[in-house]
């Protein structure tokens, strides 16, 4: 089948980055077939921005500090454009996203959570399910939409909480997990806007 044309991704990010580095990884192993066309962190000394320039990506770093939400997503959406992702990870990117780069980008925005959304969405997500007492909990991808941790699910992952499990234990066991989906989950979406791409053409439509 003929393969879309644009499988660029632009990664957000904000700290350790190793969802960033799992996608990466997914890339050089040959699992994903995509290319990451930037790496931008709104932090300056975020870890996963360090990783991104030792791997010659291009790593931008744009500070939101004291910057107005609008104001920031609009210089996001510049950035973004000239680099021309089919779709935008975020990968421990801690910021809420505005109308100015949901509407440039309708559902081509992915997120990933450690929790089975709808439950525990926000911070401290695994404390969150440690202190409910929940049984099982995981994580999300999703494609973010203006909520916290909202918008439509991609995949998920169960994982089995352990009766001695701590914050850290639990999270680590879930960030593995995080790490097997976040890359499946964007090679079904980029397939899935393939074949929306071709039944538009076989269609005579053409998209933009
Ligand atoms: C992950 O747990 C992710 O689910 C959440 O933020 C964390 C980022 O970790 N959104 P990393 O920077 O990818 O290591």
């Amino acid at each position: 089948m003929k393969k879309m044309e644009n499988r660029k991704l632009a990664i957000l990010l904000s700290g350790r980055g190793s969802n960033f580095i799992a996608i990466y990884d997914a890339i050089k192993r040959g699992d994903l077939e995509a290319e990451i066309c930037c790496v931008i962190s709104n932090i300056e000394n975020a870890q996963g921005l360090n990783r991104a320039r030792e791997f010659g990506l291009t790593s931008i770093c744009l500070p939101s500090r004291g910057i107005e939400r609008e104001e920031y997503d609009r210089m996001l959406v510049k950035t973004l454009r000239s680099y021309n992702p089919a779709l935008i990870c975020m990968a421990g990117f801690m910021r809420i996203l505005s109308p100015e780069i949901l509407k440039e980008y309708p559902s081509r925005i992915l997120n990933i959570h450690p929790a089975l959304l709808p439950s525990f969405p926000g911070l401290h997500a695994q404390r969150q399910a440690l202190q409910y007492g929940v049984k099982i909990s995981g994580c999300t991808v999703h494609l973010a939409d203006a909520g916290v941790d909202t918008g439509p699910i991609v995949l998920q992952r169960a994982v089995e909480v352990m009766e001695n499990d701590t914050e850290e234990t639990l999270s680590a066991r879930i960030l593995e997990q995080e790490h097997q989906i976040y890359w499946r989950a964007i090679a079904q979406v980029l397939d899935k806007m393939q074949d929306e791409q071709d039944s538009k053409n076989i269609l005579g439509f053409v998209r933009e």
